[in-house]
């Protein structure tokens, strides 16, 4: 990977137009600043033609054209999406929807993972074009496939049943064991043959949708096994890339919080993380944020790459609005300050035809670079061009560890009873939001990791408690740190099955509290808890999930208002080491904004995390750090101007400016401060 400056380019995929015009592009292109260009997303159809003819003339003359004058190029291996003589010659490489229905020719993402002649071409295509592109000049990068499960997540053929079989053979060995990890004797499910077991989907165990499955244990062990077998799609392809190329970095694109494909379980296959960055909402900065945060803990903090965002507007979405001015910049540096090396859009220039034609894109359909979209991204690329090396490879000093476990997501939010409006990533979301505006700098990361050096680790609904993650959160409060676990967390094992004790199971002793029921109520029913101790009080609108706790050695942090359980701990505090240990917080409900706030102010105080900025909304404080020079990202997401004391001394790498610790930093929406801060600044 090339270290001398964030990369800057994007999805380039100039076989829809005519050469001419090419050469206006990369006019644009200089302009511009671009330095990195995606290209061969989707072309299988012209390098295959038919199953024994490649054809690569077109895309030598692209590669030719974009090595020229020393780009780097991504090189994709175009199998997200199937050529139609494919599907035509061999049906079953279609894919077969949740509702068992087998798919003919059409749309993208549409493979079945499990077809071994899907799984062959797929691989061979990758293998030619990596004899034949490895060493050039400005490869940067080996993109494999496209937005694994972006269809609907999966295939449910009988090609996929039976690999499942094969999957849980492995997993599981014997049928007695199998039966017990998803409690058959239930509905009378003891499989006394492997092939019995089909695939959960709503022609078996489910009913209203993916979420709604009458057996938690095979619904789970599905959706892992449909995640290996995309996996294994990625592992084909990038085997046969390394057969010709040993050392450029091979990747595919994420899409950040995707709840279809655990990417943790993929992390370790990927030489770098990167993902699409296409938020749902314009004011959508701390959900951006965190989703930053989930991809750069998939490669223990290493720097990820932003592969796709738009320049202006989506087009798959119902409304599709314009990024604001100002708003790009804001974004791209916001990516940059949680780790990323690249920014890089979808698309370069705007498809001609298809669904995306009016997606935007770096150039219009007109190519015009006098309209405000490339005006914002050549600008944003002189900047990048103008910081060269500074930050790149440069890492997040975090303190803080916010646990994310996609088994938990998947097991919480397909579970019946309690409450179907209370959702994995908005209970992430609130915790993680007050962390952001706390501006503690944060690792999201996966249940395995090594907890040793945080001082304060949260685990929000971490409903799937396997391995020893609760001796890990006890040792953190051991050595005097701090961690929090929200409702329905340690509920279940691995397999779904509630541990056979009192909730929170094994982390009942770590927080020193029990739950005796559990209560839940209709969005937009809320009952006042009240969270006080020595230096304040707060009183939160707490909302959807209402566990009745009773403490065994905890004290209590925070009481009900209402309910026949007025007057009962809502949220607990332990110190299970003693007055002068660490601390053990234990949310029982949905707390607002300002509920979650006031917990986790109180864990990051302890450790002196509270950041400067931590009383202006909408300021975000983001800081990477390398031999020993932190680099402090001041980004205001606010609406309305805000002045604030400088934190530290240092130099605007933006600007040039000097600034001092202390003097009043003015910021207008979407300002962007980058401060090198000098070594009194602080350390790394
Ligand atoms: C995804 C895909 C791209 C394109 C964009 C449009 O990220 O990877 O091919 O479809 O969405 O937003
Ligand atoms: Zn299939």
């Amino acid at each position: 990977m090339t270290d001398s400056k964030i990369l800057y380019g994007g999805d380039y995929n100039p076989e829809q137009w005519p050469r001419p015009v090419w050469e206006e592009d990369y006019a644009a292109f200089d302009k511009a600043s671009i330095d990195t260009l995606t290209l061969n997303v989707f072309s299988w159809a012209t390098l295959q033609p038919d199953e024994d003819t490649y054809d690569f003339a077109q895309l030598d003359a692209i590669v030719a054209r974009a090595v020229e004058g020393g780009r780097g190029v991504v090189l994709a291996t175009s199998t997200g999406a199937l050529p139609p003589w494919l599907a035509h010659r061999h049906p079953e490489v279609e894919r077969t929807d949740f509702q068992g229905r087998r798919h003919v020719f059409g749309q993208r993402h549409n493979a079945c993972p499990s077809s071994p002649v899907y799984r062959r071409l797929s691989a061979e295509l990758a293998g030619c074009l990596a004899e034949r592109y490895a060493g050039t000049p400005g490869l940067v990068a080996w993109h494999v496939g496209n937005e694994y499960g972006g269809f609907d997540g999966g295939c449910w053929c009988d090609l996929c049943a039976a690999g499942f079989r094969d999957w849980l053979r492995v997993r599981y060995g014997t049928l007695e064991r199998l039966n017990e990890a998803w409690n058959a004797t239930f509905w009378s499910h003891t499989f006394s043959d492997w092939a019995q077991i089909v695939p959960p989907n709503m022609l078996s165990e489910h009913w209203r949708g993916p979420d709604h499955t009458a057996f938690q244990g095979i619904t789970l062990d599905y959706r892992r096994f449909m995640s290996d077998a995309m996996l294994a799609n990625f592992r084909d392809e990038k085997a046969r890339i390394r057969e010709h190329d040993a050392t450029t970095p091979v990747t595919t694109n994420f899409m950040g919080m995707f709840r279809p494909i655990d990417y943790h379980r993929w992390a370790g296959d990927l030489d770098f993380a990167s993902w699409d960055n296409y938020p749902p909402g314009r004011r959508e900065h701390v959900r951006m944020a965190l989703a930053h945060d989930v991809m750069r803990g998939l490669k223990d903090g290493d720097p990820f790459w932003v592969m796709e965002q738009t320049p202006t507007i989506t087009a798959s979405r119902d409304v599709n609005p314009v990024k604001r001015p100002g708003v790009l910049r804001l974004w791209s540096w916001q990516a940059v300050a949680h780790g990323a090396d690249a920014v890089l859009y979808f698309q370069m220039r705007q498809s001609r035809g298809a669904c995306e034609r009016y997606h935007g894109a770096v150039l219009d359909h007109a190519g015009r670079t006098d309209r405000r979209a490339f005006r914002e991204v050549a600008a944003l690329g002189s900047e990048l061009a103008g910081l060269g090396d500074a930050v790149v490879a440069a890492r997040t000093p975090a303190r803080v560890a916010l646990l994310f476990d996609w088994d938990s997501w998947w097991a919480a939010e397909m579970t019946d009873g309690f409450n179907r409006h209370a959702k994995y990533v908005d209970t992430v979301l609130s915790y993680y939001r007050a962390l952001w505006q706390a501006g503690a700098q944060v690792d999201v990361v996966p249940t395995t990791a090594d907890l040793t050096r945080y001082d304060v680790v949260l685990a929000p609904m971490l409903h799937v408690l396997k391995g020893d993650v609760a001796e890990r959160l006890a040792a953190v409060t051991a050595r005097g740190g701090s961690v929090l676990a929200s409702y329905w967390s340690g509920r279940a094992d691995e397999n779904a099955n509630a541990h056979l004790m009192d909730a929170p199971g094994p982390l009942a002793p770590l927080f020193g509290v029990r739950v005796e029921e559990t209560d839940s109520a209709e969005p937009g029913v809320t009952n006042p808890v009240t969270l006080t101790d020595g230096s304040g009080e707060v009183v939160s609108a707490a909302q959807l999930v209402f566990e009745v706790l009773v403490p065994e050695g905890a004290d209590v942090a925070g009481t009900y208002g209402a309910e026949f359980y007025a007057g009962t701990p809502a949220v607990t505090r332990h110190r299970p080491t003693g007055p002068e240990g660490g601390e053990a917080w234990y949310v029982g409900t949905g707390l607002d904004d300002a509920g979650a706030a006031w917990v986790v102010r109180r864990l990051l105080d302890r450790h002196g995390l509270v950041g400067p900025y931590a009383d202006v909304p909408d300021v975000e404080l983001a800081v990477r750090a390398k031999d020993g020079v932190r680099f402090a990202f001041v980004l205001s997401h606010a609406t309305e101007p805000v002045e604030v004391a400088a934190h530290a001394s240092g130099v605007d790498l933006l600007t040039g400016r000097a600034v001092r610790a202390g003097e009043t930093l003015r910021l207008a929406p979407t300002d962007v401060v980058l401060l090198r801060e000098d070594a009194a600044g602080g350390e790394a």
